[in-house]
């Protein structure tokens, strides 16, 4: 089996949001390929479920919260070594009432929140990991955007758009930023995959976005977990500032 390959060996691995979904999957395909793996969530239950589950660390981190974000951090600096691997994969995704707001209904404590935890929280992690990075002239960050952030699609908030296209934007001016260090920066774009926040909303919906998926199906979050590992791995010592999409071919740019 691919997993068992121990790729990551020696790699110090912090995923956000990983106590469920495609960071959980995340969280257990980096150890199972050898790294050291810290799995931080605002959901202090889930994150120690997900570790449990590979072997990992667990942190209770909200990553809206900076004060959050630096002793989460610091406690896996102390038990596991140096991050070498950031997976800037927490997110949410409103949907009051099973849809997303329109503009003219959503509150504006909604649009803060997302802000703040999909776009905000991602800089919050990376703004305290990247130094050590820096210094160590190593590391590979891996933010999670969505083929949301590239194209329409009435599922999703603006403000979850916005922060997706964000993502990208920000991860091109950080492998910019950050190459010249030996810090890898890329990101997943992925399309529909069958986790919690999918289930957000009717099964109908989701039968529409797979009957609009040329590969016929959801994802599952392992196939999320393989690209992230692709990204953080020896096998992409060459590849930064792009996004990958894992999408089985929705909403393809
Ligand atoms: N599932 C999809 O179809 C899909 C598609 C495109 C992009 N994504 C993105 O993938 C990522 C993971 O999505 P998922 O489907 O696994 O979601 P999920 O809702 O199943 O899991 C998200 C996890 O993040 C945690 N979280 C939420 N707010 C947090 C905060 N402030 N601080 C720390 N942790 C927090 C939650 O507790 C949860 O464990 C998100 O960034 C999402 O936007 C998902």
């Amino acid at each position: 089996m691919p997993e068992q390959i121990q790729t990551h060996a020696g790699r110090v691995a912090l995923v956000t949001g990983g106590g469920r979904g495609i960071g959980a999957a995340i969280a257990a395909m980096l150890a199972a390929r050898g790294a050291r793996v810290a799995v931080l969530d605002a959901d202090a239950a889930l994150a120690r479920e997900a570790a449990a589950a590979c072997g990992g660390l667990a942190e209770r981190c909200d990553v809206t919260d900076r004060a959050s974000v630096d002793s989460a951090c610091a406690a896996v600096e102390a038990a596991l070594g140096p991050v070498d691997i950031l997976v800037n994969n927490a997110g949410i995704s409103p949907k009051p009432g099973g849809r997303a707001s329109p503009i003219w209904e959503m509150p504006a404590e909604e649009w803060d929140q997302v802000i703040a935890v999909n776009l905000t929280g991602c800089w919050n992690l990376a703004r305290r990991l990247t130094p050590g990075m820096v210094a160590r002239k190593r590391g590979w960050i891996v933010n999670m955007a969505s083929v949301s952030g590239k194209a329409w699609t009435p599922l999703v908030g603006s403000h979850y758009s916005a922060t997706k296209s964000a993502l990208i934007g920000l991860t091109r001016h950080w492998a910019g930023e950050l190459g010249p260090h030996g810090v890898l920066v890329n990101a997943i774009c992925p399309g529909r995959i069958m986790t919690p926040m999918a289930r957000l909303v009717a099964p109908a919906v989701n039968e529409a976005i797979i009957a609009n998926t040329p590969l016929g199906r959801g994802g599952e979050p392992e196939e999320v977990a393989r690209a992230a590992c692709f990204l953080t791995g020896p096998d992409a010592g060459f590849v930064t500032g792009t996004t990958l999409d894992v999408a089985g071919g929705w909403m393809m740019t």
